[in-house]
């Protein structure tokens, strides 16, 4: 079996099959999606015999990504009588994926869990590859362990349920795959307005970033390239969280890591990794897609709250850089 699965399925019928055997599945979801997904599947697995012991439904924003919703999701598993071979399953977003991934992993020293992302950004990215974790005031995933799960169920047709901000959030991460790892498939994306090839785009944004965790799942080196423009964002989200001009407010994940990737092409040409222009056609490919390109923030305002990411060490920051579409270049610098 690979480290890291992804599964594809037809419908909720083939996802029983996919899941190993053990004792009790719990299925952990947000109540935004519950009766929509969860309790679909949930009657599927049943009906295939799976030993479903039951459902907790969650509130899933930033701000509630905490220990003590951990802690809650944990009580309730003890409640239940959840032993060391039982099943944590996420349904939700990647808030839902990693806070029910940062449980599983804690409860009794560790017990197995699966993803069903229902938001494209999880498809791509926070449902795969094991980042779990939660918040500790403003510091977004200062907590964490990187445990992979056991399979993450892959739908692309749950994409017709979300708005409209949600789902330029997941493209935001789709365009970052593509920059590191598919020149080609990043064109496709840019040029896709209509969505006719949105499952084959998933498909490939998910086993880009499935064969980089492979290559490097414990973030020692290559997987880095995965944080192009985070640096950035997670600096914006800080400032975002804190700002007073309620246009400055809510900026989301994936608009901040947008407005990232532009900050790290500018910074590409400054550094003469990129040709001149790439930070233009990265703004001109963004804005036709509706995502935002300019940051409220600029690289000063920012500086202090990257100096503390927790990837920053001895001062300096490994940013990601980007040599081209397709390829990008890691490189440490003091702030
Ligand atoms: N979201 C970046 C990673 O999973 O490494």
């Amino acid at each position: 079996m690979a480290l890291v699965n992804l599964n594809f399925p037809a419908s909720y019928d083939d996802m029983a099959a996919a899941l190993p055997g053990c004792s009790g599945i719990y299925v952990v979801a947000d109540r935004n999606v519950s009766s929509l997904y969860a309790q679909p599947i949930i009657k599927a697995l049943e009906h295939a015999g799976a030993p479903v012991k039951g459902l907790m439904e969650i509130r899933c924003s930033e701000r509630l990504k905490t220990y003590k919703n951990v802690e809650k999701i944990q009580s309730w598993l003890i409640a239940r009588g959840a032993d060391r071979n039982a099943l944590l399953l996420a349904v939700g977003g990647g808030i839902t994926t990693d806070l029910v991934g940062f449980a599983a992993c804690t409860y009794k020293r560790g017990i197995k869990y699966a993803n069903v992302p229902t938001t494209l950004l999880a498809m791509v990215d926070a449902g795969i590859g094991g980042k779990t974790g939660c918040n500790i005031g403003s510091y977004k995933n200062m907590a964490g362990i990187i445990k992979q799960p056991h399979t993450t169920f892959i739908m692309p047709w749950f994409c017709r349920s979300l708005s409209r901000k949600l789902f330029c959030d997941g493209y935001a991460e789709l365009l970052k795959t593509f920059i590191i790892g598919d020149a080609e498939a990043y064109d496709i994306a840019v040029k896709d307005k209509d969505h006719k090839r949105l499952d084959e785009l998933i498909s490939r944004a998910a086993s880009i970033k499935a064969k980089i965790v492979e290559a490097d799942p414990d973030e020692a080196g290559l997987r880095k390239v995965l944080n192009l423009g985070h640096s950035f964002a997670h600096a914006i989200e800080f400032k975002s969280a804190h700002a007073w001009l309620p246009w400055h407010r809510h900026i989301s994940h994936g608009q901040a890591v947008a407005m990232g990737m532009i900050m790290a092409a500018r910074m590409s040409e400054e550094l003469k990794l990129a040709q001149a222009g790439l930070a233009d056609r990265l703004t001109s490919d963004f804005r036709s897609l509706g995502l935002p390109t300019e940051s409220p923030w600029d690289f000063e305002a920012l500086r202090p709250i990257m100096r503390t990411d927790k990837k920053s060490k001895d001062g300096k920051v490994s940013f990601i850089l980007i040599a081209s579409i397709g390829k990008v270049v890691m490189k440490d610098i003091g702030l």
